[in-house]
């Protein structure tokens, strides 16, 4: 966490100071954490001093469908998306960072209960930015939790909703209790889903799968920039199916990617090494990814990477915060 956050903040359509962002104790957001959000990544490239947003299109879309899952008010929802979506550059640009951002585009219920009709709720919105922790670039272990991700007919997979992460809560406190680094959840039909924060992939000799959105997976925008990537420029076959937790033991490689993982490479599950010291697929996707989003590579989609430009150059961010993002 923070020891101290950033100065600004973007909330209902205006960049204010850092604390003047408040709801009420009681509202229905810090109740019961209604809420969708987003978390996006804002790469800072030096060369042209610009930041670069990895879909950020696709990321308010998502946005969007994830208000009308939970039902928020469609109007007042689309009203608040479009605001959003100008107010990302308008935030990167205040936030006078050269550096890498990490964005969290957020909807909530401010006033109002379970109710969903217009008129019925007020809905408020924020996007919080904070400088990225430094890259970790060493492999990581993950252990399989013995909780299972939420079933659609539960709280969709679908939808980025804030009470639905409390689900991951216990399976990270399980995997750090473990010694591991992260934890990959299984479904309720006992097949391989995701972690709380990326689509988990694996790599079974010529072919990569990953499980399917059927199988308790959020529509990743990182999983489908690998898909494509390892489809186009290595010509990979990448197949959609039911991964049983067994196969995770045998595959020659196992990564995760998300857009806060980017593309991790998973060294051990449960204990179990995987891939014995290397993982070419796994190091060579998670190098071409790197380089698109530090525009040293073009990206399979020319739409992939929204060009915010800077303000003039002014106070590092990075030097006034520590500690990660809020999870
Ligand atoms: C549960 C979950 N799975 C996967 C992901 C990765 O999705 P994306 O690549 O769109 O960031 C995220 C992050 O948003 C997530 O919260």
């Amino acid at each position: 966490m923070y020891e101290k956050a950033p100065e600004t903040i973007w909330w209902n359509g205006s960049l204010v100071p850092w604390d003047r962002a408040r709801v009420h104790v009681t509202s229905e957001v810090a109740m019961r954490g209604t809420n969708v959000f987003e978390g996006l990544r804002a790469y800072w490239q030096p060369e042209s001093e610009q930041h670069v947003v990895v879909h950020l299109h696709r990321h308010l879309a998502r946005l969007a469908q994830s208000a009308r899952l939970i039902r928020l008010p469609q109007a007042e929802s689309a009203e608040s998306v479009a605001r959003l979506l100008d107010g990302v550059p308008e935030l990167i640009r205040a936030l006078r960072h050269r550096g890498d951002l990490y964005l969290r585009p957020t909807l909530y219920i401010d006033e109002g209960r379970y109710g969903w009709r217009s008129g019925q709720v007020k809905l408020g919105c924020y996007i919080a930015g904070y400088p990225t922790d430094p890259r970790v670039d060493r492999p990581m272990s993950c252990v399989v939790s013995s909780w299972r991700r939420s079933p659609d007919l539960a709280v969709s997979p679908l939808a980025k909703v804030g009470a639905a992460y409390q689900a991951f809560r216990l399976p990270r406190i399980e995997a750090a209790m473990a010694g591991a680094d992260e934890a990959i959840l299984l479904n309720t039909n006992d097949t391989v889903a995701e972690t709380g924060g990326a689509a988990v992939f694996l790599v079974r000799g010529d072919t990569v799968v990953t499980p399917p959105l059927a199988d308790g997976v959020l529509d990743g925008i990182t999983r489908g920039i690998v898909i494509d990537l390892l489809r186009s420029r290595w010509g990979m076959k990448v197949v959609e199916r039911s991964v049983p937790r067994s196969e995770l033991y045998v595959a020659d490689e196992v990564f995760v990617c998300g857009t806060l993982d980017e593309v991790r490479i998973v060294s051990s599950v449960d204990a179990v090494p995987i891939g014995g010291g290397t993982w070419p697929v796994a190091e060579g996707v998670r190098a071409l990814y790197l380089d698109i989003c530090a525009g040293q590579q073009d990206p399979v989609d020319p739409a992939m990477l929204h060009t915010v430009s800077s303000a003039p150059p002014g106070p590092d961010l990075q030097d006034r915060s520590t500690g990660s993002p809020p999870l």
